[in-house]
């Protein structure tokens, strides 16, 4: 019997479903760690284990208001215990805020859209006023694409934020960015796991902003509203894609506790590139995988299961005492 295992916190269930599947072609050892509303006993030791964190930052909409607060509590507790934790307290803190993320990025010469965080509807449109040409409003706190909304102009922001439509960040904090113009319309998002690059894939975003690659999102789910599936897959790995930005991205997650995430970049008409988001919590997409016959998942199982075989090594190499 192993002694250890790897625990995967996470708040949806249908996201896991692929990891799973991935654990037990391996033969894996793990266990879940469903957290929503719960119980932390700061008395106990947690299990000897690897620890993968996935919580999202859209977890709010699914009714888990709470849930990365208290994962926030469960990253500290396992953290102070010495535990391996793949994406820890730091990785959850850039996954609830984009605030969070855009310092880090710029830390390591990562370029970000020009970027204004605003509390307050008359602050949100002095924000917007310091831009110029057309900008969007995002949350936050996001993923799912919430918030996200191109303007043309203050007049539309104004009409905008008297309307039910218009719906703060979960945080209160709306962000106003300057919009990238890209010549075509895609996005391109770098796949990192144990800190390694290991593709990119091209979305298509011409349904709109909601992107998430998730199977359950193909389907016109209410939680990532896709839309119709394109007449072109909407998402392509490109093959050996190379970049100077991908060392950067990995220095950025390797100093921000990430193993795991998908970062989201954009070019506009000059080809500069602009970083606009890190998923810490993140989702491949099927048919372009299976397309590419590359699975991120596969990549994840194989990495937490050699971490965990190394903890297992040195736990059974501590002699007994009795
Ligand atoms: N500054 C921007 N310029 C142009 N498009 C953007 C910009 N920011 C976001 N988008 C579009 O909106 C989508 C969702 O925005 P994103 O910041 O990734 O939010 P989320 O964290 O909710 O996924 C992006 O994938 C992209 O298509
Ligand atoms: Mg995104």
């Amino acid at each position: 019997m192993p002694k250890t295992k790897i625990h995967v916190i996470h708040e949806n269930v249908a996201w896991v479903e692929p990891l799973r599947a991935a654990f037990s072609e391996i033969g894996a050892p793990f266990e879940e760690w469903f957290i929503s509303d719960g119980v932390l006993d700061l008395s106990k030791a947690p299990p000897n284990g690897v620890f993968y964190n996935r919580m999202s930052a859209s977890s709010h909409t699914r009714d888990h208001r709470y849930a990365a607060e208290l994962t926030g509590g469960f990253l500290a507790w396992l953290q102070s215990h010495g535990r391996k934790v793949v994406n820890n307290g730091r990785a959850l803190q850039l996954e609830i805020s984009k605030i969070a993320q855009y310092t880090a990025l710029a830390d390591f010469g990562i370029r970000t859209p020009r970027t204004i965080a605003a509390v307050g509807r008359d602050h949100i449109v002095a924000a917007a006023l310091r831009l110029t040409g057309p900008f969007i409003t995002k949350h936050n706190r996001a993923g799912k694409g919430l918030g996200v909304r191109l303007f043309q102009n203050i007049e539309a922001l104004r009409e905008h934020l008297e309307t039910p439509a218009f719906e703060p960040s979960v945080d209160g904090i709306t962000l106003i960015q300057e919009y990238i113009q890209a010549p075509e319309p895609f996005i391109t998002r770098a796949e990192f796991v144990g800190g390694k690059f290991l593709y990119a894939v091209r979305v298509d975003t011409s349904l709109g902003f909601e992107l998430c690659p998730a199977d359950v999102c193909q389907v016109g789910d209410a939680f990532c509203p896709a839309g119709a599936p394109a007449a072109a897959p909407q998402f392509r790995i490109l093959n050996g894609f190379s970049h100077p930005l991908i060392e950067r991205y990995q220095r950025f997650l390797a100093a921000n506790g990430i193993g795991i995430a998908g970062i989201e970049f954009i070019a506009d008409r000059e080809g500069e590139l602009y970083t606009y988001d890190v998923n810490t919590n993140t989702n491949y997409n099927a048919a372009a995988e299976a397309e590419a016959g590359i699975y991120g998942m596969r990549a994840i199982a194989a990495y937490l299961e050699r971490e965990r075989r190394e903890l297992e090594k040195a736990t059974r190499a501590v002699p007994v005492t009795a």
